[in-house]
């Protein structure tokens, strides 16, 4: 979402040398936070930047200096280091805040105790606490044979940790099969999942079908969307792990299954078990471990380490050379609330760098893009250049209200000139 009220870009930044002493102090940053430059020269960093989260040095961190919380930003020049100030606390609001201050507070209460895993999730990236300790959990339970059950909103992440779940295990070498239940249709779910004998039922292969559990034997079976499971069919998965048992449809005899199930949902299943739209038998069944994965706009400090490493897959996949972010795009990044989480920001990049053509990414002028258009098939039809300035008086006119008014916050939310602003102004007679 696009907050009205204009942000500040730079709050200024710390260059240390290699002994961490500040050598340098932007302007921005001594006014931002009334510091005296010469009182700070030489001085070891941490002395200014307290960073209670130092177990290990992090890409982008929240720290304090003089009292404030800010969001902060490493970067490394040789020797020498910077420290970027990318959001201060008065700029966030209270809510954005809590999960960094709940996070900075458990940091510290941990402090001494080493909390590394010997495991790693590396294709997770992640360096906030919150991901930090879902990663340990998950790497922990890896190893076990326990069902695992993963909730988590959409694109938070599910299916990668899934996946990283079996990489990790015993079962690594076995095959990793996944089912979407929502997008199998309720009628075909059963000879899908739990296969079918010969003859089933008409147009039922002669030989039969193995199914996606007989499929998975000795590996993992990623039950995706587990809410959509069609009710039947529930009571038919509660039996395979009860029994570790399979019986095809149509079948009389039944094997022996060795699977491991590791469940994804970002419902809340034990609200459709309150519903009655989901077997609390089951549920208990899978419910052994339950490891959430945080949203995006819980864990900030993710944000741009994210970004940074979609830059650097889009660079290799698109031939570009792109090898920064603009500020005032990672600004907005960084306001953004993400409801399509990590997914969302992906398609984002992917979307800027399609339309880069330098080597400083800049925020594409619509953000709102990786959002499927709606198709409003009611409304009648124009010719195609009707509806291009109807679109373009449409979306002048919506800057003009998020910018309550402000014509240069207006022009650069639609990301033209102010002039090209003031020309379209005039030539679609707005005037408010
Ligand atoms: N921590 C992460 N590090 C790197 N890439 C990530 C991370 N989390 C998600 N992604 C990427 O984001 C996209 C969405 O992830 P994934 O499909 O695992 O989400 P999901 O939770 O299963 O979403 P849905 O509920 O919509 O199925 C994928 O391209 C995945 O690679
Ligand atoms: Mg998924």
């Amino acid at each position: 979402m696009l907050t009205t009220t204009e942000r500040k870009v730079d709050w200024g930044y710390i260059e240390t040398n290699e002994h961490s002493q500040i050598v340098f102090l932007s302007d921005e940053l001594c006014a931002t936070f009334q510091i005296v430059k010469d009182e700070w020269l030489g001085v070891p960093a941490r002395e200014l930047i307290r960073d209670p989260s130092s177990r290990k040095p992090k890409h982008v961190f929240f720290g304090r200096i003089t009292g404030y919380a800010c969001l902060i930003r490493v970067v490394h020049l040789d020797q020498h280091r910077q420290y970027h100030v990318l959001i201060r606390q008065d700029e966030v609001t209270h809510v954005e805040l809590m999960p960094f201050m709940n996070a900075i507070e458990s940091t510290s209460k941990k402090k001494n105790q080493s909390r590394r895993s010997k495991y790693s999730f590396s294709e997770v990236l992640g360096e906030s606490e919150s991901m930090e300790q879902v990663k340990e959990l998950a790497a922990r339970i890896a190893t076990s044979q326990s069902t695992v059950l993963l909730t988590g909103e959409s694109g938070t992440g599910k299916e990668l940790f899934a996946q990283a779940i079996h990489g990790l295990s015993t079962r690594k070498h076995d095959p990793f099969v996944a089912v979407n239940c929502a997008a199998i249709p309720a009628d075909l779910f059963e000879s899908e999942v739990f296969g079918y004998e010969g003859g089933a039922f008409s147009g039922a292969k002669r030989e039969g079908k193995p199914g996606k559990v007989e499929l998975a034997q000795h590996g993992t079976l990623f039950l995706d969307e587990i809410s959509e499971l069609p009710y039947a069919a529930q009571g038919k998965l509660l039996r395979v792990l009860q029994e570790r048992e399979i019986e095809r449809l149509g079948g009389t005899s039944s094997k022996n299954v060795d699977i491991r199930i590791i469940a994804a949902t970002n419902r809340d299943l034990s609200m459709l078990v309150h519903e009655g739209k989901f077997r609390q038998d089951l549920f208990y069944r899978l419910y052994v471990f339950d490891l959430k994965i945080p949203a995006l706009r819980q864990r900030k400090e993710d944000i741009l380490l994210l970004a940074e490493s979609f830059v650097a897959i889009f660079n290799d996949r698109l031939g570009l050379q792109v090898e920064s972010i603009d500020m005032e795009m990672q600004q907005w990044m960084l306001h953004y609330e993400w409801p399509g989480n990590v997914r969302e920001l992906k398609a984002y990049i992917e979307r800027a760098m399609n339309l880069t053509n330098g080597h400083v990414l800049k925020r594409p002028v619509e953000p709102m893009l990786s959002q499927p258009v709606e198709v409003d098939t009611d409304q009648p039809l124009y010719s195609l250049e009707d509806e291009v300035r109807r679109a373009e008086e449409n979306a002048i006119r919506k800057a003009l209200k998020q910018a309550e008014g402000d014509r240069t916050t207006a022009a650069r939310l639609l990301g033209i000139h102010l002039a090209s602003l003031y020309r379209k102004l005039s030539k679609y007679q707005i005037k408010d």
